[in-house]
């Protein structure tokens, strides 16, 4: 962990529209301070600036850009709204400081989490992606990345050559990205065709997704106090009871103003979601802007195409036991102390088991082999040897039924 004096100095600056209230600037703010603390950088102070339209060269305004610069004195300067190109160098010179926006410290953070191949290639293509136009002669732009915040970027060597070796890298990276979907698909059938039902944990980053999904399927899953700590979707074993047990898969944390470049950099990941049969939206009950953290869940939910059932999971009840804005179905739990996961488990198992039928089924000896299909793919509740073949009672998804309908009593 750093210490406070070796983070470094940041202002934070937003832009206030006359339509914007004064709590959506607030909130927005806090959320990038979380994020640029997230990020390893000591946030000082925050300004707001009222303006309907942003100045096209300067944002802000170049008089603004100047008081701000006599307060930053030289220390790194975060928008939260996305700069262009052209006003980002333009800030950079005027207030002689580092200047980056959302986008990029989210990128920033994102590179400092991935975990898994698939991750660190999506991260490094948004990356190169973002600063391909970016590129245009202001060294000031590079050599920050190089140092600071930004210093798990591509690295300073790699983008002072020319924009063709990028365009390669992209080119490359993208052939790669293809490879690992298509490996990603090929195990998604995998798993269809054993008919395994999938679970989906989404919800709004840090509402504790990680250890939920560690509680629940007792794997030791990366997890961490910090925001996106899932870059990549994790998919584990969760046993409900009866020997009946379904995937759950974790994915990325959702996050209020997601810079549209990002979510189409992890549509892959996003992918799973909308392959899941349920979805649990897990719920920082805790947290002060809960209502506005479903809100922005279900807006990305809406966004990626995602129409599956969901079950909502408030979690954190050892930090507030009654949390309001409960109604039935709704599921309240904390991951770290294992409170009512077994109602949750529970509720799970019987979303699932109202789509299974009890039947009974005879295999004549010469066909005993056909009974192994039975047995993998439904719950066997009874066997029994008859002087024929073999009689089972099994519980069965219509799909089962249907492949061993000619089997059947
Ligand atoms: P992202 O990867 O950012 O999407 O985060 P996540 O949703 O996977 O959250 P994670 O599991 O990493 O948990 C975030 C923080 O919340 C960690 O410090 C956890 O220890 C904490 N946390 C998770 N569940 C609980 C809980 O039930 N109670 C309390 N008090 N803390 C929890």
């Amino acid at each position: 962990m750093q210490k406070d004096n070796l983070r470094q100095d940041t202002y934070l600056v937003a832009l206030q529209r006359r339509f914007e209230h004064d709590w959506e600037i607030e909130e927005n703010l806090l959320e990038l301070a979380e994020l640029a603390t997230d990020a390893g950088l000591n946030v000082i102070d925050s300004f707001v600036q009222r303006r309907d339209n942003p100045d096209p060269g300067t944002f802000i305004g170049r008089g603004k850009a100047l008081e701000l610069k006599q307060i930053a004195e030289g220390a790194l300067v975060i928008f939260d709204d996305e700069l262009t190109p052209a006003q980002q160098g333009n800030l950079s010179d005027l207030m002689e400081a580092p200047v980056i926006d959302r986008t990029q410290l989210i990128l920033d953070i994102f590179a400092q989490r991935a975990q898994s191949n698939e991750g660190k290639i999506q991260v490094e293509l948004a990356q190169l992606n973002y600063l391909l136009p970016r590129l245009t002669g202001k060294g000031a732009v590079l050599s920050r990345l190089g140092g600071g915040i930004g210093t798990r970027g591509p690295g300073e060597t790699k983008l002072e050559t020319d924009r063709r070796r990028i365009r390669r890298r992209i080119r490359d990276l993208k052939a790669e990205l293809e490879k690992v979907r298509q490996t990603r698909a090929l195990q998604r059938r995998g798993r269809e065709k054993k008919d395994i039902p999938v679970v989906a944990l989404v919800g709004y980053t840090n509402s504790g997704k990680s250890t939920v999904l560690r509680a629940l399927t007792g794997s030791g899953v990366f997890v961490a106090d910090q925001l996106f700590a899932t870059l990549d979707p994790t998919i584990r074993r969760w046993d409900l009871k009866d020997n009946r047990w379904v995937y759950l898969s974790d994915t990325v944390g959702f996050i209020r103003k997601l810079p549209h470049t990002l979510v189409a950099a992890f549509q892959a990941t996003l992918e799973e979601v909308t392959y899941a049969d349920l979805l649990l939206h897990i719920i920082d009950a805790s947290h002060p802007q809960v209502a506005e953290q479903i809100e922005a869940v279900n807006r990305v939910l809406q966004e990626i195409g995602a129409v599956q059932p969901v079950i909502s999971v408030y979690n954190k009840i050892d930090l507030i036991p009654d949390p309001p804005g409960i109604k039935v179905p709704d599921q309240t739990i904390s991951a770290k102390t294992g409170e009512n996961l077994d109602q949750l488990t529970e509720a799970v198992y019987n979303f699932f088991s109202s789509k299974y039928t009890v039947r009974d089924y005879f295999f004549p000896f010469p066909q005993l082999g056909e009974a192994q299909q039975l047995r993998a793919r439904g719950h066997v509740l009874g066997e029994e040897f008859t002087p024929k073949g073999l009689a089972i009672k099994a519980e069965v998804d219509n799909i089962t039924a249907s492949i061993l309908s000619s089997f059947e009593k």
